[in-house]
């Protein structure tokens, strides 16, 4: 299916990175450079202390803002933790959910996960499930196995009318942060992947979902990546956090 019929995304993820400060200096440097996006919704997850910061900063740049993790439960004693109303409630249209780091340092789970895309659905907002293989399920030839299990695992018993607005983002864990961007053979063969589940479940809708690739995304390598089949967009940590290379990544 022609990629017209699917949103193209370029999000950021700025992970444990920038004060409110930095973030309304960084809104102060886009003004000068961001230009006026039609061809894709641009987004940037911030973390949670500064996201009433970030929208306000970027209300005029059309740049939407997501936050990083939800919990899962609606309200209660979970001293720490942040819902999925008080997210909505400041104006959060997209939520990362399960993304590697998350699931490395923090005990993430595929049930975990499900129950936060849950959430995040009910809640009215869209999610960006993470999903992705370390070196050694690469090595081991499993990726496709693994991959899929995430994916089902994470939109389990989501109905067909609220899956129409999840995000898949496909991270390797042996991209992130490393400079070692994935193949276009491997991106390409393991987007067909979670493309080809979306459809079995909701069927020609299942063209419709966006699939983000991220890890060591940049200025170089964006283009190439943004035009291979089924990548419909971006998931940027490090070059996100500067200006410049943002916007670069878009106009790629
Ligand atoms: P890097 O772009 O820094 O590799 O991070 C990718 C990522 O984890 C985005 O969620």
């Amino acid at each position: 299916m022609n990629r017209r019929y699917r949103k193209t995304v370029i999000a950021g993820n700025w992970k444990m990175n920038m004060t409110a400060t930095e973030t309304k200096k960084f809104a102060e440097d886009m003004k000068k450079i961001m230009p006026r996006v039609k061809w894709c919704e641009t987004l940037i997850c911030v973390p949670a202390c500064n996201i009433s910061t970030a929208i306000k900063a970027f209300k005029d740049l059309r740049i939407s803002v997501g936050a990083e993790n939800v919990y899962f439960e609606e309200k209660g004693a979970y001293t720490g933790e942040v819902s999925a109303d008080m997210l909505k409630d400041l104006g959060v249209k997209y939520v990362i959910v399960g993304h590697s780091e998350r699931r490395q340092y923090f005990c993430e789970t595929d049930t975990t996960v499900n129950k936060k895309v849950h959430a995040v659905l009910n809640a009215g907002m869209n999610p960006i499930i993470c999903v992705g293989e370390s070196l050694e399920q690469r090595e081991t030839g499993i990726t496709d196995e693994w991959i899929a299990l995430q994916v089902k695992s994470a939109l389990y018993g989501v109905p067909a009318d609220k899956l129409r607005r999840c995000i898949i983002a496909y991270e390797p864990i042996w991209a992130i942060g490393t400079g070692k961007v994935a193949g276009p053979d491997e991106v390409l063969a393991t987007h067909a992947v979670v493309r080809r589940l979306l459809c079995e479940r909701l069927g020609e809708t299942g063209n419709r979902i966006p699939i983000l690739y991220g890890g060591s995304v940049k200025p170089a390598n964006a283009g190439n990546l943004i035009g291979l089949d089924n990548v419909d967009g971006l998931l940027i940590g490090g070059a996100s956090l500067d200006a410049q290379s943002f916007v670069q990544i878009i106009r790629a």
